[in-house]
């Protein structure tokens, strides 16, 4: 196909084309342009999608979309398309080098029609320099700052159109392309500062849709912002990005919305209209056209809305690249961000297709500017990104594998094999020229991002050593390219890898332990990595350095980007269930449900996004829409629901749920490659424990009954199963002489026990800051002994204590959601 482009420089102009078809004829219609594009046949808007071409690097290649246009043609059609600047030439980028133009500074345009006629007839229509430009009604935009349209621009005079080089590869469409899933009604708000601001009620990625009924030559103004502020508008933590759409009306009635741009929004400031008719504007929620694979429900309402977060959060960053935020100066491929939220990503949505396209970002960047190496984010934006360093670069093994295990497709390993084991490579050569010890990193890592337990709580730097994130993460990734190696049948590499990632784990063992066995890197992260990768001498060891470490904690949440995906799932998988479910359940600071209970939509960027006031606690670097650490549904599906994938492609899963009374009941249903499967499980008022599975065709399950009396554990084929046992740690009566006291000081009736038999460790555990609370009952402390008659006493009462099983009338809050929305035609 043949590219043209305006002759003289045209700011997002307008390209078009008049001709006649045959009647009765059917037509095809493909298109690539450059930046971003929408195609009119007769005035009709072509296809249903936003955003096209997409994002990726356009120096190396450009899709091709191919739209059946039949229904829109008639005998004499004008074919015109508009270009707006978008990724390609808008503002974009980080830091200094932040600019416009980054790929080119003219519009491109290649277009093919074909027409058949109702006779046989065949013709074409093709871009050439018959085709005629001019300016469209959009003046200006980019993906940062929005757009600004002018309907009373003369938009008459044409210029000629010139042929012109793209140099990529040219491509037809793979990955799912960007569409509208929702739509949502605001309602108005008169703020304190004298604004007309709409609260949309949830925070997404989209565009906001009007009505116009301005006089002709009057403007408006939209902005954008994620949360109010003393009840105001506020937006400071855009930073740069305007984010706004600013439109001069030429007096005709109609809908109106921003065509070449996103924002990151739950609530719009309007000014220009007196009186803002919240009825004649709609949010339209945009993402990449993904279908739902999950369903997910437990009795606690708080988790269930954290879930439902996590999957708008997923939606709002799933814009044909997997972004880090969808509203501030910024909207990148972060690699590390993408990583850690695969698994839960595929749970929650078919993200194959997707996932192939940014692995295929990545290999393109690993190639052309990283000598192997994966970046920060992809596209790179020319090479721009920093070099990704532990947990970023390592998207480049884990992303594959992951998906390779989502949905057992051998030919997308294949696919990918090359990028893994040149990433790999790097690391080894990186590896030798410092020396070859396995243990030492000349290069740099984000680490443990906004952890909780670097210099200040607004530090980005957490606490973990980074050496020891980097170890990890080389083994890691050598590791998992050995076992895709295997499953290829590249023995020889297979057996390099492995033998190599064992070289490392030792390393990291001489390096990183006592040789008794303790860990000698004292952060949570520290000790959760030790797990999930089984690098440790001691089993025990390593567990009692971690419930030291939790103790000292106050058993909150410390870790950051690194820790945060695998901390429950590390809990879980060595007996420290009641220490992640506190983990997960607490609704102070920090924890997921903080969140919550201060209104959360998304998940936040940082645990301390919000202060508990509500006011932003900075705005550096502050998302309201950041999906990393929603990364946690993971282990709510895997791990309390007790799913998880155990074969490629889901033929076999593990089954091993965690029960907990505060939930009541948990269960989930999820299209997994190979069918459809269901678990969950509910506790009954007396006490006893249902599972129910059902385990599609063909597909098998290792499951393991929690607490069941004869230590059950079975393998079943397809079809549905249910067990009912008592389990027997008595789950309606979780209380003991080994309980925490801060567990006894929040339940009322627990706590009043304490203050009848222990009024004096009663009333050091008042505060919640009170050290005292981070001690079991039975341990003394110090300064309160404990009294065995005394404590047998309470014991006994306090075992009579019943917590009831939750049961939060929500059941599938997450399903409904999605399913309220309506769905745009
Ligand atoms: C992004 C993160 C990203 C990080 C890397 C931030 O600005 O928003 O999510 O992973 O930078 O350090």
């Amino acid at each position: 196909m043949r590219f043209i482009t305006p002759e003289k420089p045209i700011d997002c102009p307008k390209i078009w084309k008049d001709f006649t078809a045959p009647a009765g004829a059917r037509a095809v219609l493909t298109l690539m342009g450059l930046g971003l594009y929408r195609a009119f046949l007769n005035g009709q808007r072509v296809g249903r999608e936003y955003l096209t071409p997409g994002f990726n690097d356009y120096d190396a290649y450009l899709r091709a979309q191919t739209w059946d246009v039949t229904d829109l043609l008639a005998e004499n059609n004008r074919l015109e398309v508009w270009l707006g600047n978008g990724w390609y030439k808008g503002r974009l980028g980080l830091g200094e080098s932040r600019g416009r133009d980054r790929w080119g500074s003219r519009y491109l345009l290649a277009a093919r029609l074909e027409i058949a006629g109702a006779d046989g007839s065949l013709a074409t229509l093709e871009t050439d320099e018959t085709w005629l430009a001019g300016p469209s009604p959009i003046v200006d935009g980019g993906i940062y700052d929005g757009e600004i349209r002018d309907d009373t621009r003369q938009t008459g005079e044409s210029a000629a159109c010139v042929p012109a080089v793209y140099s990529g590869r040219v491509e037809p469409w793979q990955s799912p392309p960007i569409r509208a899933y929702a739509e949502r009604k605001p309602v108005l708000l008169h703020t304190p500062a004298g604004e007309q601001v709409l609260d949309f009620g949830q925070n997404l990625a989209g565009i906001i849709r009007f009505v116009n009924r301005l006089p002709r030559c009057e403007s408006l103004r939209i902005q954008s912002g994620e949360v109010l502020q003393g009840g105001n508008f506020y937006r400071d933590n855009l930073r740069s990005a305007k984010s706004e759409y600013v439109y001069t009306s030429d007096g005709v009635e109609k809908e109106i919305e921003p065509l070449f741009t996103f924002y990151g929004f739950r609530y719009a400031k309007v000014e220009g209209l007196a009186r803002v008719d919240p009825a004649d504007f709609t949010a339209v929620a945009l993402s990449s056209d993904l279908e739902q694979t999950l369903r997910a429900s437990t009795g606690h309402a708080k988790l269930n809305r954290l879930m439902e977060n996590a999957w708008w959060g997923q939606r709002s960053n799933f814009l044909d690249v997997p972004t880090d935020c969808p509203q501030r100066d910024e909207r990148m491929g972060w690699t590390a961000d993408t990583q850690v939220f695969v698994n839960t990503a595929c749970y929650q949505m078919d993200c194959k297709a997707f996932y192939r396209k940014f692995m295929r970002d990545m290999r393109e960047d690993q190639l052309r500017y990283y000598g192997g190496d994966i970046p920060a984010y992809s596209p790179s934006v020319k090479g721009e990104a920093i070099h990704g360093g532990a947990v970023w670069a390592d998207a480049g093994t884990i992303i594959p594998w992951n998906v390779y295990m989502a949905y057992g497709d051998q030919d997308l390993l294949r696919e990918n094999y090359p990028m893994m084991r040149d990433y790999a490579e790097y690391l080894i050569r990186a590896d030798a020229a410092a020396g070859g010890s396995h243990i030492v990193f000349p290069a740099f890592t984000f680490g443990d991002w906004v952890a909780q337990d670097g210099m200040t709580p607004q530090s980005v730097r957490g606490g973990t050593l980074e050496a020891y994130i980097q170890g990890i993460y080389y083994m890691h990734s050598v590791d998992l390219t050995a076992r895709a190696a295997a499953e290829l049948g590249e023995a020889a590499d297979a057996r390099r890898y492995e033998a190599l990632a064992e070289e490392i784990r030792a390393a990291l063992l001489a390096e990183y332990f006592t040789p008794g066995g303790n860990l000698c890197v004292d952060t949570q992260t520290a000790y959760v990595l030790a797990l999930h990768y089984g690098v440790y001498r001691n089993e025990e060891k390593l567990l009692q350095g971690f419930r030291r470490r939790l103790q000292r904690d106050f058993y909150r949440i410390t870790c950051g980007f690194t820790g945060t995906p695998l901390i429950l799932s590390a809990l879980m998988d060595h007996g420290m269930e009641e220490e992640a479910f506190r983990m997960l359940l607490t609704e102070e600071f920090p924890g997921w449900l903080y969140a919550v209970n201060l209104g959360a939509t998304t998940i936040w960027e940082r645990w301390n996004s919000l202060n508990p006031d509500g006011s932003m606690s900075g705005t550096g670097m502050n998302s309201l829409n950041h999906y990393a650490y929603g990364s946690v549904c993971e282990a709510i599906y895997s791990r309390v629901m007790g799913l998880r994938c155990g074969a490629p492609g889901w033929k076999r899963a593990i089954v091993s749920p965690h029960i907990s009374a505060r939930l009541g009941h948990a269960e989930l249903r999820y299209a997994s490659a190979a069918g459809v499967w269901e678990c969950g499980w509910r506790i009954s008022p007396e006490g006893s424990v249902t599972l129910r599975l059902t385990v599609p065709e063909g597909a098998e399950a290792d499951v393991t009954l929690p607490d069941h009396p004869e230590g059950l554990r079975q393998t079943v084929g397809a079809g549905e199963h249910t067990w009912t046992w008592r389990p027997l740690r008595d789950v309606l009566h979780p209380f003991s002489r080994h309980s925490l006291m801060g567990d006894l000081m929040e339940d009322p009736r627990a706590a009043a026990l304490m203050q009848k038999h222990m009024p004096a460790r009663y009333a050091a555990c008042l505060g919640r800051d009170s050290e005292s609370r981070a001690l079991r009952l039975e341990e003394s402390g110090g300064s309160h002994p404990v009294d065995e008659k005394t404590l047998a006493v309470l014991e006994r009462e306090l075992r009579q204590v019943r917590v009831d099983p939750c049961s939060a009338d929500d059941i599938g809050s997450f399903v409904r959601a999605a399913g309220k929305a309506k769905r745009p035609e």
